[in-house]
């Protein structure tokens, strides 16, 4: 949430710092500003409201003299989506300009207590707070007063500062907000996550908390309580190489398209796929360990994800396995188990509450197992053991790709920790052969939408929907129910159908439609009589059902999906309905890649 660019550079631009922007722009779009500083202290400031576009018209004939640019691309916390509250922001002498990423929770006292100083705030930001303490607090040089100003923030925060008066200069700090950093020959750039940098460099370190770090004349300085710290260069992948949209008409497409490949991609090196057998050394070795129950912490669609590993540990490992939405966990109370695994998903890896409750279930010296998108992430540094997904980037906001790669290794695990328990050595295999199988069954999804974009025509033009399941479908109507509410904003809920007579009913009428999931091997009889009793309402239904299931009398439109065994029916109605929800939103007229309100990752609680 908000994505800060900077740099310290001898040839330079404002245009090069929009760009930054652009690629950061999944992080907040409500606003974006910049900030660049010439080696004779010329400034030079705009913001725009809205998209980074928005903004890159305005700046677009700037020249290329300033030697230090910072910007920022706004994710609303404190005050509406207004020029005024847009960063950068300044001190009341126009001395000090700052960025930051995260949210100061004292700010209000901290404002009160200015303001008795005489000091006037033109924006209702956090953020403008800490522009002015650094103006009262300010003694001799910038790096003693950050040390000094910071204490007195109730974190979350990256900043980076620039003082008008030592233009040659860029400071940054942080605590709780990622803060990354790339230098060469003659520039170093900071940037709230590799993304913004992809396309240029190759290799990058992350900043710890409390560090301070100095950029002057493009070298730089990190600082630790005012000793000199080296960080360790991190190979920047492949992956995040390629951020572009390609034949698509929105990212989201591309990556929906992009799921079959994922599919596999999850299981290259943990898959001997000739032998049909589990290779993957993180597996094997937590085999190793005495762990009894699982206890999972996620958000949105990782925690939905993992609802539906939870049947899987259960079917294929007997093992207990307990889902928590990590928001919560982080207040409930913890009752660490030494024989439990707590296993942490996230695609982006920075999800504040994830990253919070990891640290409280360290402090109880529990095993902790990390399963997330981004290499290098703060929550993969922070645990134990872990898998990366290898979904490759996942840019905008919808949750798609990843979901399979959470999926497909989530799947792995279960079938690795069944093995070891009483699972045949045949089953798994057969399991195995039936991934591989899933990916083509994916891709011929992929190529038949004509029916889905006829299917949204008709439902773009309801307001309501219930989804329907039963047993291990329940995270996959969620998740699709998710993705229908997070790209069209219309209004869904999900329901087991048996629970429709305990009072769903009470809604139901032709303008509600019903979305209901009926795929074989999975209740099929019983869900075909409960969607009898809804039919008996007049109610429109919409029926997600496995090819060859005919229950033609119970549905008025229909989309089919491919037969799986039993353990793979939740991979099957995602990309039909993933599909579904981007073409009505197209049809609605909505931001697919940038829903309102939102933003990629949630790194403020
Ligand atoms: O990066 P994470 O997996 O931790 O993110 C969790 C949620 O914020 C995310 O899944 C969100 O719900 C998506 N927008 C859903 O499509």
């Amino acid at each position: 949430m908000c994505g800060i660019f900077a740099y310290n550079w001898n040839e330079n631009s404002i245009p090069f710092l929009v760009e930054g922007l652009t690629n950061l722009e999944y992080r907040g779009y409500d606003s974006a500003g910049v900030f660049g500083i010439t080696k004779n202290g010329k400034i030079f400031l705009e913001k725009a409201t809205w998209k980074v576009s928005n903004l890159a018209w305005k700046v677009e004939l700037n020249d290329k003299n300033y030697k230090s640019g910072i910007a920022h691309t706004r994710w609303a916390t404190h005050g509406g989506v207004t020029e005024l509250n847009t960063h950068p922001h300044f001190s009341t002498n126009e001395r000090f300009f700052i960025v930051h990423n995260g949210i100061i929770e004292n700010y209000a006292y901290l404002k009160e207590e200015l303001i008795k100083k005489w000091h006037k705030f033109y924006s209702e930001t956090d953020t403008e707070v800490v522009a002015k303490l650094v103006e009262y607090m300010f003694e001799k040089d910038l790096i003693t007063t950050i040390s000094k100003v910071t204490k007195k923030l109730v974190w979350a925060y990256a900043l980076w500062i620039i003082d008008v008066e030592n233009p040659d200069v860029l400071i940054g700090t942080k605590f709780g907000s990622p803060m990354i950093m790339w230098v060469a020959d003659d520039a170093c750039f900071l940037s709230s996550d590799i993304n913004a940098l992809s396309n240029h460099c190759h290799e990058f370190f992350t900043l710890e908390d409390n560090e301070i770090v100095v950029l002057e004349n493009w070298k730089h300085k990190i600082f630790n309580l005012w000793k000199e710290v080296n960080r360790e260069w991190e190979e920047m992948s492949q992956e995040f190489a390629t951020a572009e949209k390609w034949k698509f008409e929105t990212f989201t497409e591309k990556e929906i398209n992009e799921a079959p490949d994922v599919l596999l991609n999850a299981l290259k090196g943990r898959i001997n796929f000739e032998e049909k057998t589990i290779t993957s050394e993180t597996l094997t070795e937590l085999n190793e360990l005495d762990i009894e129950q699982i206890e999972i912490v996620a958000s949105g669609s990782s925690y939905f994800a993992w609802v539906t590993a939870s049947y899987w540990f259960k079917e294929l490992a007997w093992m207990p396995c307990d889902v928590r939405i990590s928001s919560e966990f982080l207040y409930d109370t913890f009752l660490p188990n030494k024989k439990t695994l707590y296993v942490f998903i996230s695609q982006s890896g920075e999800t504040a509450d994830v990253r919070e409750s990891v640290k409280i279930v360290k402090e109880k010296g529990c095993l902790t197992f990390w399963l997330v998108n981004v290499v290098g992430s703060t929550v993969a540094k922070m645990c134990d053991f872990g898998l990366y997904t290898h979904s490759g980037i996942e840019i905008w906001v919808a949750s798609t790709k990843n979901v399979i790669g959470q999926l497909s290794v989530l799947l792995l695990m279960a079938l690795s920790f069944g093995s070891k328990r009483n699972l045949q050595i045949k089953e798994v295999r057969k399991i195995i052969w039936e991934i591989e199988e899933l990916s083509s069954l994916m891709k011929i999804q992929l190529e038949n939408t004509k029916n889905i974009r006829k299917v949204a025509e008709k439902y773009s033009k309801y307001n309501d929907f219930f989804f329907l399941w039963r047993n291990l479908l329940f995270w996959t109507a969620e998740e699709c129910a998710l993705k229908l509410k997070e790209l069209t904003y219309l209004h869904a809920e999900c329901y087991a159908t048996w629970e429709l007579k305990h009072w769903p009913l009470a809604l139901v009428w032709p303008g509600f439609p019903c979305v209901a999931l009926n795929l074989k091997w999975v209740l099929e009889y019983k869900t075909a009589s409960n969607i009898k009793e809804v039919r008996a309402r007049n109610t429109t239904v919409l029926w997600i059902i496995t090819k060859g299931l005919d229950n033609s009398e119970l549905y008025d439109d229909i989309i089919e999906v491919p037969e799986t065994s039993r353990i793979l029916v939740p991979f099957t109605p995602m990309i039909p309905m993933w599909l579904l929800s981007v073409e009505i939103a197209k049809i609605l007229w909505k931001d697919v890649d940038k829903p309102q309100n939102l933003a990629k990752s949630v790194t403020v609680e």
